[in-house]
């Protein structure tokens, strides 16, 4: 039982509503009851003040910058943890013991081939095919492979698929970006980690022995651990309204896949560097900024500003160091890091940018590390979609074990026409 209720007046009847407490964060008012009591709907587009769900994976505290999984900062998790742990944090609730983690890597390993049949289903892509569109259509194909992992009712079919979807996932990334350089599919090397193998996958080739260089493995694994959960973005919500159905993990996915794609959401990675190549030196700063805040140019800055996030993205901190890691490691500068450093600072001193608590996401920095390990901004996306796969799993389970659990089916004010005759197309 709520003890905290919330009274709402409508038509001179007065209603109440329990209002419910999660372990921190807003308190939310339930209003499940709200049409069968009054026969009125809420109105939230874009969701801007509705939890969808319950969940116990993800914290964000977008006031403070603040991002929690499972109860962990995530600069600790980054500065500590691997992509792995994090995926075991998030799937089971816990940080594995030693014998837990290395079973967990054991099996993700064992699972990282894909299908002969599979491979082969890549040659109906053009090869311009962008990585999401192969990433999209072969995630979805997954479902006609693995039937045996498909019962969503039983949890041992639910662990095998998730373990199956992270496994798979780096070796499906891959494999795009080698179908669109024209270069043969590298087949997994269980010997290497998670990261180092997506990392021979995509950058080796068979005539030579690749040697992962470990500042750009651990780079590589942070960003998996950035991108990894964030409570209910699009994507995930997308997952979960798909799941809600009843429909397979692998058509759950693909689905998050393609909302993902999209430039507000996971797309703004890419679309960042390139802006920022855009903007090529900082004395064109100043043009790009006053196109952001004039309201009849489309133009905004991309990685900056977050529905959640009012002050820095702690993601955008970490990954502003990682920077400066991978250039050392790999003695490299790219003349665009000064450009993104010096538009954050334009920026933060702009009323406008202030005013409305606009910062740099997570996207803002990514790209430019992403590109001096060599991915071509095409694969940005897909990078990110391998990573909240992980999140995506986590938040599908948690939905599919809960066993309030019913389809997602949001309401709607009606403005169309109302009832009106059928009128044949000779008296039209
Ligand atoms: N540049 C310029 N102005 C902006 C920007 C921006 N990047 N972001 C928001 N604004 C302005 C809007 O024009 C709007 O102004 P108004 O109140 O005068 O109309 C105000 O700030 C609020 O913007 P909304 O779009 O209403 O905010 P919302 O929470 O819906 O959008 C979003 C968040 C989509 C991320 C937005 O900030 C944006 O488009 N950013 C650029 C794309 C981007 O970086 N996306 C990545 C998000 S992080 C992720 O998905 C991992």
């Amino acid at each position: 039982m709520a003890d905290k209720h919330a009274t709402l007046e409508l038509g001179g009847e007065t209603h109440e509503f329990p209002v419910l407490s999660g372990s921190t964060g807003p308190d939310v008012v339930d209003i499940r009851k709200l049409y069968g009591s009054t026969g009125h709907f809420t109105f939230d587009p874009g969701y801007k003040s509705t939890a969808s769900c319950e969940s116990a994976l993800t914290y964000i505290d977008g006031n403070e910058g603040v991002l929690l999984h499972r109860g962990y900062p995530i600069g600790q998790l980054a500065e500590h943890s691997s992509f792995m742990e994090v995926a075991y944090l998030l799937l089971n609730g816990e940080l594995p013991s030693s014998e837990e983690f290395d079973d967990f890597n054991y099996t993700i390993t064992r699972h990282t081939m894909l299908h002969e049949q599979l491979r082969q289903f890549y040659q109906g892509f053009r090869r311009d095919a962008h990585p999401m569109a192969i990433m999209c259509g072969v995630v979805g194909a997954l479902s006609a492979f693995y039937h045996d992992s498909t019962d969503i009712s039983d949890p041992e079919h639910r662990k095998i698929s998730s373990h199956r979807l992270i496994a798979k996932m780096p070796t499906i990334a891959a494999m795009a970006y080698k179908y669109a350089v024209g270069q043969p599919f590298m087949q997994p090397d269980n010997n290497l980690s998670y990261t180092g193998n997506f990392l021979r996958m995509t950058f080796g080739v068979p005539a030579e022995e690749y040697e992962v260089i470990p500042a750009v493995e651990k780079a590589m694994d942070r960003i998996f651990i950035l991108h990894a959960d964030h409570e209910q973005n699009a994507s995930t919500s997308t997952v979960r309204l798909a799941g809600s159905s009843g429909a397979n993990p692998f058509a759950c996915i693909a689905a998050g896949i393609a909302c993902l794609w999209g430039p507000a959401h996971g797309g703004a990675n890419e679309a960042a560097l390139n802006m920022l190549r855009e903007i090529g030196t900082p004395d064109k700063i100043p043009h790009y900024i006053e196109r952001a805040k004039d309201k009849n140019d489309p133009f905004r800055l991309m990685g900056f500003g977050h529905r959640v996030y009012k002050n820095y993205d702690p993601r955008a901190t970490v990954m502003q160091k990682t920077v400066r890691e991978v250039f050392e490691a790999l003695n490299v500068q790219d003349p665009v890091f000064e450009t993104a450093l010096r538009l954050e600072e334009i920026a933060l001193s702009d009323d406008y940018f202030k005013e409305k608590k606009l910062f740099p996401n997570v996207d803002f920095y990514s790209g430019i590390i992403l590109s001096a390990i060599g991915f071509p901004t095409t694969m940005f996306t897909a990078l990110f979609a391998l990573a909240r796969t992980v999140g995506w799993v986590a938040q599908w389970n948690e939905m599919i074990s809960d066993p309030a659990q019913v389809i997602g089916r949001p309401r709607q004010l009606y403005t169309g026409p109302t009832e009106r005759d059928y009128v044949p197309l000779d008296k039209r």
